[in-house]
């Protein structure tokens, strides 16, 4: 059985959500923060509510940090450890234009040069364990290639690879021979992400990649948080149990962010997000009525309704 660790999901896998996850489901070894960038020279205070100890207590979570220079790699590392983490994850896969185009997150698998300069200072923080979240490259599938060599000299917990390029997206298809070529020529352990979302799925992974150090699951467990749970269990919930477990949740992350997000149609805001990735599971008509809801009474009416 493999570790299953929690991908980090930007306006989804928030602090609330984590820990209620984390509280009310689990099977989870491990979650991520979304990404914490610098903007305005600074951390956003919805990112260091995010990171906070005070917001994250009992639950296994390593920040993740996005940055485009040796500059914001220092600012965001001394602000993270200087809060009590000792383990930082690396983005090294965003795909989103505004911060690739930057430099950031699969932009900066183009860049050797900064990598190099990076995984230097990584090799003096040994006090630090650093872990990679990264894609084959930014625009050119083989741009992993360089930075794997460079990485596999560096001192990491592991690596984590999205088969996909940052052009691609969230959409197209999966490199699973790249995949594998990463998987051989990658010393450090390695963590599969991407479209996992039934249990034979995570099977087929642990059964094809025998020295595979765990998987990452991002919108499959938006759609079936009980996923990990039930491969941890090994026993495939019903269809009833899927349903149950995403109002129980629902109904303590409307309540919680109910206490924080200010009015109905804020709130409504929020809570519809968290059935955007649902409908395989719930159905295309429950799906339809959730999303065009068009307030929080006729949202909540259309939860009710789910069966
Ligand atoms: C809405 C959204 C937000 C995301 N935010 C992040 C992020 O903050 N950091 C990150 O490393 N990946 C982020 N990702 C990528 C996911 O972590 C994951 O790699 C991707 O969804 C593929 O895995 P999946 O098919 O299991 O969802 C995001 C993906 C989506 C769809």
């Amino acid at each position: 059985m493999l570790p299953i660790h929690f991908a980090p999901l930007q306006g989804h896998t928030d602090d609330v959500y984590r820990r209620i996850h984390h509280q009310l489901i689990g099977g989870i070894e491990r979650y991520y923060t979304p990404f914490v960038r610098v903007e305005a020279g600074e951390i956003r205070s919805k990112d260091r509510r995010d990171i906070d100890p005070k917001n994250n207590t009992g639950v296994p979570v390593t920040p993740q940090i996005i940055f485009k220079s040796v500059k914001e790699f220092l600012f965001l590392v001394e602000e993270v450890e200087t809060l009590g983490y000792r383990a930082i994850d690396l983005n090294m896969g965003c795909p989103f234009p505004l911060q690739a185009r930057h430099g950031r997150g699969s932009g900066i698998l183009a860049q050797t040069d900064i990598v190099n300069d990076i995984v230097a200072i990584i090799k003096e923080r040994p006090q630090l364990t650093f872990s990679v979240k990264m894609r084959l490259g930014w625009q050119d599938a083989a741009e992993w290639v360089p930075i794997v060599e460079m990485l596999n000299d560096t001192p990491l917990a592991h690596i984590t690879l999205h088969p996909r390029t940052g052009t691609q997206g969230y959409k197209g298809a999966i490199d699973h021979d790249a995949f594998a070529r990463f998987y051989e020529a990658c010393c450090h352990p390695v963590f599969y992400n991407g479209d996992l979302t039934t249990l034979k799925q995570l099977h087929e992974m642990e059964e094809s990649y025998p020295r595979l150090a765990g998987l990452m699951v991002g919108r499959g467990l938006l759609a079936r948080p009980s996923l990990a749970k039930e491969y941890v269990e090994e026993r495939e919930w019903s269809h009833e149990e899927h349903i149950r477990t995403l109002r129980t949740l629902h109904a303590r992350l409307a309540e919680e962010y109910g206490g924080i997000v200010k009015g109905d149609t804020q709130l409504h805001g929020k809570l519809r997000t968290y059935w955007e990735y649902t409908e395989p599971i719930i159905g295309h008509k429950p799906y339809k009525k959730i999303m065009k809801s068009g307030n929080l009474r006729n949202y909540m009416n259309a939860i009710e309704e789910l069966r």
